[in-house]
């Protein structure tokens, strides 16, 4: 078992005892170079629930053989017992650096393209399992060396049979970890194992019957002799291999479901991890919990406790930036950092002034007041202004504020010449590969939040987010005691409304705007729409005029463009069916309220062809 804590010394460890029993490697305790345990202890003498606090008496001595007063600590469990009992090194966030998240118990995830995998990755944490996608070039041994409780073999877009497949290193089979296989999972494990996959078989897609043979250790037992599954299939395993029970078929897949319970080795033809598989939910819980063993005890509390001691191991005493952008995930960041390490943190708010309606003024109420963060409120509209005056040019806004901010963000940050780390609330979706059958290397996005930020920093990064999806980072922030308007946020572009202006970019226009915007936003969340749409939000078409008439006036005023797109990752995005009547008392209220706009029209373009903003 790996212990974490953190405590005051006077000198080196000599001996330390986990409850009675004496920990095996005490020499493992690491001091840091001011005599703070920032540590870890390794022992194979007793084990413990993870992210559980573990009360231990240390003896220490700054001379070798000279026992001091037994000293409590309290320290916190990171992860179970490892194959390696002495595995005391580094820590740090990094995603591959021997991190307390590589020693919990993970499930695998292997990924044959698409975007299959993310959403069996996602279930699987639904199941409180962490797991981790991984690309299906990764030799049996590198796997094997990531330790993992079980490996998921997820579907795919090819066929078997076709020359340059994605395929699996066969001595995966034989590491003894429980697998599970779907679809084009399934149909490799029958492949690779010497069963039969056919060709060009009638195919099965959408809602499909399954009929179960006799007892299966993965069906739930609730699920019915014949139900329903969701299928998306053209070839089918058709002989299952040698030691493994045919226990499902259906019309299309005679081998929909397959096991070998002696090599712990299992597949599914149907999509366990869609909604419209009504058990398949319960059919991976079987897998994940009772073949596989693995306890249901990932939650976002340990993921908290396993951070915080991660993050104050880390840092030790030194200081810490963090440049907030008012979205979710420079805010959870930095509240967990926070948390951390109280006021090593310093957070930078760069207000440019085209922020929505009263988000400025909420990203400070909640930082300052409610988590009491020492934050400095760059109030810089006026200088982003300036550098806006007479651009009309997408990119030429987009260059200047990217600009500005470099310069501002410097501006603030000159004073903490001791900071050594920057957060950064870089998420999992951003470092996992891009989908894709032949796609292995992780393709790193550079991750600017908030705008930009100057490429010389000499700072480390912390980025405590990079293990988790965004609706991870959203439970998180709720359980660190972020407001929901905070957690629920929509994303908003780095320039802000300087690119829902078009054209030049003034004070004037942009409190237009915000009163407009604000409006858009009220009504849908009257309408109960809020957490259905991806984005939402007012455009101002600021140098087109039309002519109206209010009361006995002609008007000749400003359109109000309504955008508001469903969409899972803004790679692409349709227009959102807002209700007429949500529609229209937007419009009126627009037009009553907003001084200057005399015309609203909804934007009905998906992306394709379109964007999602309109600069
Ligand atoms: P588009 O308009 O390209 O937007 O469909 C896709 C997503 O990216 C956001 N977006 C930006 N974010 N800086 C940002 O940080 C930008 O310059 C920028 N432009 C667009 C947009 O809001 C959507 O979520």
């Amino acid at each position: 078992m790996v212990i974490g804590g953190r405590g005051s010394i006077g000198g080196e460890v000599a001996t330390a005892w986990l409850g009675d029993k004496p920990i095996a490697d005490a020499g493992a305790l690491r001091l840091s170079a001011d005599k703070k345990i920032a540590a870890l202890a390794s022992s194979t003498a007793s084990s413990s629930a993870v992210g559980r606090t573990v009360d231990l008496r240390l003896n220490f001595s700054s001379t070798p053989g000279r026992r001091l007063r037994p000293t409590p600590l309290r320290f916190t469990v990171l992860s179970q017992p490892q194959q390696t009992p002495h595995d005391t090194g580094t820590q740090s966030d990094s995603h591959d650096g021997g991190d307390a998240g590589s020693k919990r118990a993970t499930v695998l995830v292997v990924d044959f393209g698409a975007q299959y995998a993310q959403l069996i990755a996602r279930r699987v944490r639904e199941l409180n399992v962490f797991s981790e996608i991984v690309g299906h070039r990764l030799s049996a041994a590198e796997m094997a060396a990531k330790h993992p409780a079980a490996i998921i073999l997820s579907g795919g877009p090819k066929s078997v049979h076709v020359d340059g497949a994605p395929s699996l290193d066969p001595d995966v089979y034989d590491l003894g970890i429980p697998i599970f296989g779907i679809c084009y999972g399934a149909q490799l494990i029958a492949q690779q194992l010497g069963g039969t996959v056919g060709r060009g078989m009638k195919g099965e897609y959408g809602r499909t019957e399954l009929t179960r043979n006799g007892a299966s250790l993965i069906l739930p037992d609730e699920a019915p002799s014949e139900h329903e599954c969701w299928m998306s299939h053209f070839d089918g395993v058709t002989e299952a291999p040698a030691g493994f029970t045919v226990t499902a078929s259906s019309p299309g897949a005679p081998v929909a479901v397959l096991e070998n319970d002696d090599r712990k080795i299992y597949g599914v033809q149907f999509h366990p991890e869609v909604k419209h598989s009504p058990f398949g939910m319960g059919a991976m819980a079987r897998f994940l919990h009772e073949r596989a063993g693995i306890a249901n005890d990932w939650k976002m509390a340990s993921v908290i406790d396993e951070q915080v001691a991660l993050i104050r191991e880390r840092v030790g005493d030194a200081r810490v930036i963090c440049g907030l952008s008012g979205g979710v995930d420079s805010s959870v960041a930095a509240a967990l950092v926070h948390k951390a390490i109280g006021s090593q943190l310093t957070c930078i708010y760069v207000d440019t002034g085209l922020m929505r309606k009263n988000e400025s003024r909420q990203v400070i109420e909640t930082f300052r007041r409610h988590l009491g963060i020492e934050l400095i409120h760059a109030d810089e509209g006026a200088s982003f202004f300036e550098a806006l005056a007479g651009l009309t040019e997408p990119e030429s806004k987009r260059k200047a504020i990217g600009e500005r901010f470099i310069r501002v963000f410097e501006k603030h940050t000159g004073g903490l010449t001791e900071a050594k780390f920057l957060v950064q609330g870089t998420l999992y979706p951003d470092l996992i590969e891009s989908g894709g059958a032949d796609g292995t290397a992780a393709v790193i996005k550079s991750h600017h939040n908030v705008g930009g930020l100057p490429d010389d920093m000499e700072l480390e990064l912390i980025e405590p987010l990079r293990d988790l999806f965004k609706d991870e980072v959203r439970s998180l922030g709720t359980e660190l005691g972020l407001p929901d308007e905070m957690v629920w946020r929509q994303p908003f572009p780095g320039p802000g409304l300087g690119v829902r202006i078009i054209g030049e970019v003034t004070p004037e226009r942009v409190a237009l705007l915000q009163e407009a915007d604000a409006i858009v936003r009220e009504e849908l969340k009257n309408a109960g729409l809020e957490r259905k749409i991806w984005q939402s939000y007012a455009a101002l078409l600021a140098d087109v005029r039309s002519v109206g008439v209010m009361g006995d006036e002609r008007t000749y005023g400003h359109p109000i463009i309504i955008r508001a797109v469903t969409s899972d990752d803004a790679m692409t995005a349709d227009w959102a069916r807002i209700p007429y009547e949500t529609l229209e008392v937007m419009s009126q209220r627009i037009i009553n309220e907003v001084a200057g706009v005399n015309r609203v029209a909804y934007d009905i373009t998906s992306k394709p062809p379109g964007t999602i903003e309109w600069e």
